[in-house]
């Protein structure tokens, strides 16, 4: 006999479907004595009723009854999306049926008249798969939440703490100065912040203010009047007007000449402007979101941007952290371009050859995601088969590095270490460098991972037990 199982903290859910009210209650008795909590029905049409209220973790039902059979209420309970566990019930003359219903999805099945001890077991079992599961599920999710914050890939605590800033700022209207390297991501934040925003569904305009001279700066910003200037030939709406319930993302803020400074100021502080040559008034409502890879505190020291300006840009400060600072989402980069392109280009990458990642990992990414962004594409598009090599790479990043990788790690031979960092890059390059996929595989956290190729970027970490094994390893 079963003792009551500790480990389950809330009731479990149990369904019993049975025409027969004795062999029902006789069930339920049982089984509310185990600690389950228990709800009882006549036929599959009554069960298929409750379980949208009940929603029992498991289903015991008979196969034989009237009305709707045990079969046919499986079927309509995955219809409805209930991912139950179903035991089917039955006589031995109709055990056929109910090899039928495990055909279509049953976890077992219990012959009757049931022995108790085999209605516990097999009840117990179902439930644990159900348990399982669920975990993969809810594991799936979080690993898929995690790496797509909008599109976002990356896991480093530098980017989480990004996206908190996005989260929180975003439902506001206080203005965000996004800063960070050319490539980091700054255009992907602004958007971001724009989704998370009640501003949704309002539009989003984007102004490059580097791409533009002074004067067609600022008619594109506030509009212009007809004839207020040479080629303004009909009056146009500005950005801003653009912009009115949504969000203007000024991209290289720090490009704007002092005189435009001054005007974005007095949008900043009163909400109106002028168009070019025009003498209304207009008054808007826009949230201003402003990038800029110039070191903008410096300029305004420097005496290039004007400091009132730059504490109403800075009320919100997002930096974006430089990939070489966050190698540990190097692979996870990787993953998602090599998707990316082979979608793009109708090539089905599989994974990368042995070392590849390994280049991948050693280079320092002045040009950030961009760059890594570019090279995956160039890999793919030069790619022969199914998998990348370094010959898919640009010369810069191939170059033979015997140090970067202990010769095979040899069992015995190697350090622990070395045989961990063997098969963590292994199983990386295989699943095109995946790392939720790799760390299902080796059976370890997807952090640990990210813990290691941060080192393994570093140049080996762990102990001077590998340095020295390294340093003399043949190479
Ligand atoms: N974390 C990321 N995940 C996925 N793609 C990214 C990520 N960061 C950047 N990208 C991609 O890299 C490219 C460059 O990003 P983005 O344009 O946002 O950079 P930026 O910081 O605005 O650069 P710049 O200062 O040069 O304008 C884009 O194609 C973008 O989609
Ligand atoms: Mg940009």
């Amino acid at each position: 006999m079963l003792g009551k199982n500790p480990s389950r903290s809330a009731k479990e859910r149990i369904l019993v479907v049975d025409d027969e009210g004795n062999a029902r209650e006789a069930l339920r008795d049982i089984l509310t004595e185990e600690g389950y909590e228990v709800v009882e029905a006549g036929d599959g049409e009554e069960a298929l009723l409750l379980m949208q209220s009940f929603a029992p973790a498991a289903v015991l039902a008979d196969v034989r009854m009237p009305r709707m059979d045990g079969l046919t209420l499986l079927l309509r309970a995955r219809e409805l999306g209930s991912d139950a566990v179903f035991v089917m019930m039955t006589a031995f003359a109709s055990v056929e049926a109910a090899v039928e219903a495990m055909r279509a999805g049953a976890e077992n099945y219990l012959v009757k008249p049931l022995d108790v001890n085999a209605v516990l077991v097999v009840l117990e079992k179902a439930l644990e798969k159900l348990r399982l599961q669920r975990d993969t599920q809810n594991l799936r999710e979080r690993v898929r939440e995690r790496y797509r914050f909008h599109n976002i890939v990356g896991d480093a605590p530098e980017l989480q703490a990004v996206y908190e800033v996005v989260k929180r700022a975003a439902p506001t209207r206080a203005t965000v100065l996004i800063l960070g390297e050319s490539g980091t991501g700054k255009e992907l934040i602004a958007q971001a912040l724009h989704e998370e925003s009640p501003r949704r569904d309002r539009p989003f305009i984007k102004v490059n203010c580097a791409a533009l001279s002074e004067t067609l700066l600022e008619s594109e910003l506030f509009g212009h009047e007809k004839g207020s200037f040479t080629g303004a030939i009909g009056r146009k709406e500005g950005r801003f007007e653009l912009a009115d319930g949504g969000t203007l993302f000024l991209d290289e803020i720090g490009d704007i000449s002092p005189a435009l400074q001054v005007k974005l100021l007095r949008v900043l502080q009163q909400k109106e402007f002028e168009r070019v040559g025009g003498v209304s008034t207009l008054k808007v409502d826009v949230r201003l979101v402003a990038a800029t890879n110039r070191d903008l505190a410096a300029e305004v020291k420097g005496g290039k941007f004007r400091e009132d300006l730059y504490y109403r840009l800075n009320v919100v400060a997002v930096t974006l952290p430089p990939l070489r600072n966050r190698k540990g989402d190097i692979p996870a980069l990787v993953s998602h371009f090599v998707e990316k392109y082979g979608k793009a280009y109708g090539k089905e990458i599989r994974g990368l050859a042995p070392g590849t990642l390994n280049a991948l990992l050693a280079h320092d990414w002045p040009g950030n995601v961009r760059e890594i962004e570019n090279v995956m594409e160039r890999a793919v598009v030069l790619a022969k088969g199914p998998e990348l090599n370094s010959d898919d790479l640009p010369p810069t990043l191939r170059g033979p590095r015997p140090r970067e990788r202990s010769p095979g790690a040899l069992i015995p031979g190697a350090t622990l270490y070395e045989i961990e960092r063997e098969a963590i890059l292994r199983t990386l390059e295989m699943v095109g460098g995946s790392t939720s996929r790799a760390a299902e595989i080796l059976g370890i956290s997807v952090r640990k991972i990210q813990y290691r190729l941060k080192e393994y970027a570093n140049g080996g970490g762990n102990g001077g037990e590998e340095a020295a094994e390294e340093s003399t390893g043949s190479g």
